[in-house]
C-alpha cells in the first residue's frame, strides 16, 4: 500500500501526529507538509490521510487550498481517504466543531473512499504540547485505518 499523509502545522503538534501517523502504517508512506505539496503528484496513492490543526472550527487555509486544488468529483477516485485534526480540550470551541470532519466531507466530496471516522487529538493549549498519549493513539489510529482498509478489500 502506498499512502499520503498530507498535513498542515503552525506550532509542530499537528506534525508530530502526522509522523506517528506515518510509522504506524506499514508500505510506503510519504509525509508531506501542505507547503511543500504545490507540485506532488497525488497519484499513484491508495490512500491520503489528510490533516490540519483546527482554527476557528476549520482546517487551515493552505489545506483548503489545498482540498480546492482536488477536482471534482473524482480526483481522489479509487484513492481510500482518512482526516484528522489536533484541537483544544476547551468548552467553547465545541461550538465551531472541527478540521478533521470538515476535512473528511471534501476528500469524500471529490470521490475518496472513505474508511474511517474523522478523528482528533488534543493539545494542551494554543501551541501544544500534545496530551500525553496522543502520540501512541496517532499511531494506533493509523493501524484501525489500515486493518479496515484490508477488511473493505476482503468484501
Ligand atoms: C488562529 C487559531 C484558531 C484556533 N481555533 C481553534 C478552534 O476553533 N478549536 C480548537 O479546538 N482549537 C483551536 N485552536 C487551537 C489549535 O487547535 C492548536 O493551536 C493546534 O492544535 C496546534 O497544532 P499545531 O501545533 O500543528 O499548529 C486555534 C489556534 C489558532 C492559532
Amino acid at each position: 500500500m502506498k499512502t499520503l499523509v498530507i498535513y498542515d502545522s503552525w506550532y509542530d503538534n499537528t506534525a508530530e501526529i502526522a509522523r506517528a501517523i506515518g510509522r504506524g502504517l506499514a508500505g510506503r508512506v510519504d509525509v508531506v507538509k501542505v507547503r511543500a505539496a504545490t507540485n506532488l503528484d497525488i497519484r499513484g496513492y491508495d490512500l491520503m490521510i489528510v490533516g490540519s490543526p483546527t482554527h476557528g472550527g476549520l482546517p487551515t487555509p493552505l489545506i483548503q487550498e489545498f482540498l480546492d486544488s482536488l477536482v471534482a468529483p473524482d480526483a481522489l477516485s479509487h484513492t481510500r481517504v482518512a482526516a484528522f485534526d489536533t484541537r483544544v480540550a476547551m468548552r467553547w470551541v465545541k461550538l465551531f466543531g472541527f478540521a478533521a470532519n470538515r476535512i473528511a466531507e471534501q476528500l469524500e466530496a471529490k470521490g475518496g473512499e472513505p474508511t474511517v471516522a474523522p478523528e482528533g487529538f488534543y493539545a494542551r493549549g494554543k501551541a501544544g504540547p500534545l496530551r500525553a498519549g496522543e502520540v501512541e493513539r496517532a499511531a494506533h489510529w493509523a493501524q484501525t485505518v489500515a486493518q479496515t482498509i484490508n477488511r473493505l478489500e476482503k468484501v
